[in-house]
């Protein structure tokens, strides 16, 4: 099968290449997916170019411990492990070979087939289309998990969502809509009608006012920017208000891990992590949001597999609106 290996640490462009691969055999509780799409996240950017340096110490210190980058994935169902009673060659699926963490013989999903747990396997949302289904894996789930469950976000509750126009961001406001909250999304100007036709009331446009430095307040706060410290973003919250800690940022050598460690050291009440859990429950639940229409995948530009290094170029200018989606068959 075609598969993108990454060779050392780099430029997306140069070390994102395409080679050859014998196509994989799903274990007992596996499932061996033809890929027909997948999408860019945060995990491939930092492992193709190994920064911050500081997760190196696990994403591999001269190279990836796996070559393969990509953990999203919808496609179609070609064999099933000796235990699965699930799924069935011919099925159309959505989810993610993601493991919590960077591992050794991991499986990526910038390829051809890819072998995935069934347990982090779902059936696809019927009428949304492989590259939407693979594009609300890793965002999309996360991003219901922060509204949902870490925020409890409720009817009526105040919710700023700053960097609204990315991958998380552009899930975030709908999801928080759809919970009934009165969103606020920030954004720099061109993104403003994006954000606005997502469902927030209100825009920011970060171009022509700093939200921190605004009398608003708010109940939950989730930032996908980090470009404030955490201290002055809690600043805007209301008494018993969440602050969603949800970047990596932008210092190449430790990036926001002192920050999010601060969060999860103290379990403090009001800053708080999140984690992407891809369990078939929170598939099947951002996928009848989809499928509902309360949700939908905003997707900034499709790439053919080639070009898988020109989409991890993409998410890595920071521009990205919605998800950046990689199309393999
Ligand atoms: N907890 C988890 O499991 C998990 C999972 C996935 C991702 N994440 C984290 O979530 C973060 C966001 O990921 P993402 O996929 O949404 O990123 P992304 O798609 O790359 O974000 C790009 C967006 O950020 C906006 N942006 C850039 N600078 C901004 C600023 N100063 N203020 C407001 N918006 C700004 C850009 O809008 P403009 O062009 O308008 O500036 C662009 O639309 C990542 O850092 C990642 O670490 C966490």
């Amino acid at each position: 099968m075609k598969t993108i290996m990454q060779s050392g640490y780099g430029d997306p462009e140069h070390v994102l290449v395409e080679g050859e691969a014998e196509v994989p055999t799903p274990g007992d509780d596996e499932v061996l997916v033809r890929v027909h799409a997948t999408s860019v996240n945060t995990p491939d950017c930092i492992a193709t170019r190994g920064i911050p340096y500081a997760l190196r110490l696990e994403v591999g210190l001269r190279a990836p411990v796996s070559p393969v980058r990509g953990s999203d994935v919808a496609g179609v169902v070609v064999a099933v492990g000796s235990r699965v009673t699930d799924f069935a060659p011919g099925d159309a699926v959505f989810g993610s070979v993601w493991t919590g963490r960077f591992e050794r013989d991991a499986y990526g999903t910038f390829c051809e087939y890819t072998v995935v747990p069934a347990a982090q396997l779902a059936h696809k949302p019927a009428g949304i289309s492989f590259d939407e289904s693979a594009g609300a894996v890793m965002s999309g789930v996360t991003a219901l998990l922060a509204m949902r469950d870490v925020a409890g976000v409720r009817a009526g509750q105040k919710v700023l969502i700053n960097g609204a126009s990315g991958g998380l961001g552009t899930f975030a406001v709908q999801i928080a809509r759809a919970l009934g909250a009165e969103v606020t999304g920030v954004c720099s100007t061109r993104n403003v009608e994006l954000v606005r036709s997502l469902g927030a009331q209100h825009v920011i446009d970060y171009t022509q006012a700093s939200y921190p430095e605004m009398d608003a307040r708010y109940d939950v706060v989730m930032d996908n920017v980090m470009n404030h410290p955490a201290s002055v973003s809690a600043g805007v919250l209301a008494d018993a208000g969440v602050l969603l800690l949800n970047s990596i940022g932008a210092h190449e050598w430790l990036g926001t891990l002192p920050s999010m460690a601060f969060a999860a050291l103290f379990k403090s009440r009001r800053w708080r992590t999140i984690r992407f859990v891809p369990s078939r429950k929170n598939l099947e639940d951002i996928g009848a949001l989809l499928q509902s229409g309360a949700v939908r995948v905003v997707i900034d530009r499709t790439y053919p597999l080639a070009d898988a290094g020109k989409a991890v170029a993409h998410m890595l200018s920071r521009r990205a609106r919605g998800q950046i989606a990689i199309h393999a068959a």
